[in-house]
């Protein structure tokens, strides 16, 4: 705007110095142009200092998610290959008919959380500290049923305002089993298939849901296939989208309960997350000592790996708490033991 403005004041008065000096003209001439130059790199320094909804900023790295998804997340084979594809397939869209909304579901610990963060790095250079990526978590935001009608206002509010200042705008919604019945209906304009929405277009938004409703479910078919001696790794997606709709879509206490994102198919992609066992634990466990910068002691996460609770109480397969209190265990053992 600036640049606009300073240019304009030089060029009039190039037009009145026309008439009377040529050699003026050309020095002034100069001037705008050197004047121009400066003010672009001076552009773009502040571009690169400072966040703004830019590709200097927000880019998507394929080959980053898709290692990370491999080296980095434990036990999760369906989630990594159906996270890959949903992301690839919408940042490699120019045009995308509507915003992207994934729905992860699955027990405690598994590793929503932590896939939305990948799925942050990957694709804004500030990773989950960007300003472009908006987290709600439903008791923490919104504890009250009773208001209701305040949430919804100011969550549309919200929204509209953060993807006017930027359509590449993330939204993750955590706890969505605990969201107050009929909220989340507040943002289906958004997710639709609208070319704007008074002048505003969504297309290019990222919704991420994250929810433990169907984790008993998917974990029943995790036990099923390992009591009848199957691997792990032969679930597919389709064994468990029975699994998921009878337990996210009926359930009252799944946030998505009887709601029009279902109904009108808005949910892109539903990613279940199996239940960890014993061997993905020890994973986190020497994953967690790495980040830390600690020489790797296997014996150290073995032991706290098999102080860990698991379940069903006949077979002891699955973590209760997944991978989630191997850090502060790990602490707590380097400490004491
Ligand atoms: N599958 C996994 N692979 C690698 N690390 C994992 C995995 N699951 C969990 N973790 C580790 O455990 C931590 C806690 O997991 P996370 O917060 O993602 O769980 P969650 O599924 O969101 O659980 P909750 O339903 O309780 O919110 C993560 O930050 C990560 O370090
Ligand atoms: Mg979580």
């Amino acid at each position: 705007m600036l640049q606009v403005f300073l240019i304009g004041v030089l060029l009039l008065n190039i037009n009145t110095a026309a008439a009377f000096e040529p050699i003026s003209t050309s020095i002034a001439v100069g001037m705008a142009a050197a004047l121009t130059g400066f003010l672009a790199t001076y552009q773009n320094i502040f571009y690169y200092f400072e966040e703004c909804c830019r590709p200097e900023w927000i880019s998507f790295n394929k080959t980053g998610l898709e290692v990370d998804l491999d080296q980095k997340l434990f036990g999760q084979h369906i989630v990594s290959r159906v996270v890959l594809k949903a992301i690839t397939g919408f940042m490699k869209n120019k045009n995308p008919k509507k915003a992207l909304v994934l729905s992860l579901h699955g027990w405690t610990g598994t590793g929503k959380n932590f896939v939305s963060y990948l799925i942050a790095e990957n694709i804004y250079k500030k990773g989950m500290a960007s300003s472009f990526i908006h987290q709600f978590v439903a008791t923490a935001h919104f504890p009250h049923q009773s208001q209701i009608e305040n949430y919804k206002s100011q969550l549309q509010h919200w929204i509209k305002g953060n993807v006017t200042n930027c359509p590449q705008s993330m939204f993750i919604f955590d706890e969505m089993d605990k969201m107050p019945l009929g909220l989340i209906d507040s943002i289906k304009p958004y997710l639709d298939y609208y070319e704007t929405l008074d002048d505003i277009s969504y297309r290019q938004a990222i919704f991420i849901f994250l929810s433990n409703s169907g984790g008993e479910n998917i974990m029943q078919v995790a036990l099923d296939f390992w009591r009848a001696g199957k691997d792990r790794e032969e679930i597919e997606l389709k064994d468990l989208e029975m699994a998921l709709s009878l337990s996210v879509f009926n359930n009252k206490n799944s946030g998505f309960w009887h709601t029009s994102l279902i109904d009108k198919n808005l949910v892109d992609f539903f990613v279940p997350f199996l239940p960890l066992e014993y061997k993905h634990l020890v994973q986190c466990g020497m994953a967690e000592m790495d980040a830390l910068g600690l020489k790797p002691n296997h014996t150290l996460v073995d032991q706290v790996v098999r102080d860990m609770t698991y379940f069903p109480k006949s077979e002891k397969i699955f973590s209760v708490k997944g991978c989630k209190t191997i850090s502060s265990k790990l602490d707590f053992y380097r400490e004491h033991v």
